[in-house]
């Protein structure tokens, strides 16, 4: 079986990042797209003379020509501007919405059947851009944000309950920023909801919403250390995990932002819920039952989300 194809637009920190790790999980061959082709060959390059250390086999190629990826089974996207101290996710609105009518467009042309996932921000509305314009099914293209929020609200939960990550899942809806919306009571540490090891005296209510305030500020906390640019490991490893489920047909249950019609009560428009990621893209939308504040904080979340929809829509490009 020839090996699958992952094309990433954008060379950038994620970018370079997601193409070490998918090197090192031997998910495929990857092709890198920058406009500044030389770093994307020069990246690609770099990483496949990592290959015969590691033990793994990945033919990458970088470059500035989107007739390169070509034939792509998934392309991850991460063209534009990242965030710098003082900056929110949404002030990148106006800089990254030209890009993603590029990026679009070339995906479009070149790889229309691919699995698309996003991590341009402002999150929701950038994939929601992308899908628009590129005109591809929105069960084939996605965006990046839940994975990493919760993978943020776990590490912060292992840390408080001194346990193995691997043993605490959390659960994270809504919008990509300050809106989003950690669900404590589907949070658990071996299947123990989080409310109940309140109760059970592990921890108390205001450590978690302190841990629940710093998910959801945990990409600006780690903008304000870095100086310039934002994170760029754990966003990488989160949209790995996406790509994986796809590739191998996994149906993994991940938070994902995804085109809402009528689930939630929504529709048209792009926001974080969890889905079931297989073969077939987006093969699930996985509806909870919400309480009266959690319904109230997932709605101020997705108005916070159509508000930026509506501002893209008036920059009209
Ligand atoms: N087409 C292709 N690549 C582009 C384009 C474009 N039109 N415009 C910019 N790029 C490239 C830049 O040249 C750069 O190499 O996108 C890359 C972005 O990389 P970084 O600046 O290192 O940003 P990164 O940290 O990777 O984040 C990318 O993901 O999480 C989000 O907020 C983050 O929007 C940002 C994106």
């Amino acid at each position: 079986m020839a090996r699958k194809k992952i094309a990433l637009i954008g060379a950038g920190n994620i970018g370079g990042t997601l193409a070490h790790l998918i090197g090192l999980k031997e998910l495929g061959d990857v092709v890198m797209f920058d406009v500044f082709g030389g770093v994307a060959a020069g990246k690609a390059l770099d990483i496949m003379q990592s290959s015969p250390v590691d033990g793994f086999d990945s033919h990458m190629t970088g470059g500035s020509d989107y007739a390169a990826i070509a034939g792509a089974d998934v392309v991850i996207v991460t063209a534009g501007f990242p965030r710098m101290p003082g900056m929110s996710r949404d002030d990148l609105l106006t800089k990254n919405a030209g890009v993603m009518g590029q990026v679009a467009e070339g995906i479009k042309q070149h790889a229309p059947d691919a699995f698309v996932i996003c991590i341009t921000n402002p999150l929701d509305v950038m994939v929601w851009a992308l899908q628009q314009k590129s005109g591809l099914p929105a069960n084939k293209v996605v965006g990046m944000a839940g994975v990493l929020d919760s993978a943020r609200f776990r590490t912060f939960l292992a840390e408080e309950f001194k346990v193995s990550v691997e043993d605490v899942t959390a659960f994270v809806l809504g919008g990509h920023g300050d809106t989003m919306v950690p669900l404590t009571r589907y949070s658990t540490v071996a299947g123990i909801p989080v409310p109940d090891l309140i109760k059970m005296g592990w921890t108390t209510q205001e450590r978690i919403d302190a841990i629940v305030n710093r998910t959801a500020n945990g990409g600006g906390e780690i903008v304000k250390l870095l100086e310039k640019g934002s994170a760029f490991y754990a966003p990488a490893a989160s949209a790995v995990a996406m790509a994986e489920s796809y590739l191998k047909d996994k149906k993994r249950v991940l938070p994902c932002a995804v085109m809402l019609n009528g689930e939630y009560g929504m529709n048209d428009f792009y926001v974080g819920v969890p889905v079931v990621i297989g073969a077939g893209g987006v093969e699930k939308i996985v509806e909870v039952e919400f309480t009266g504040d959690e319904k109230a904080a997932f709605d101020k979340s997705c108005d916070a989300v159509k508000k930026l929809v509506s501002d893209f829509k008036a920059l009209g490009v």
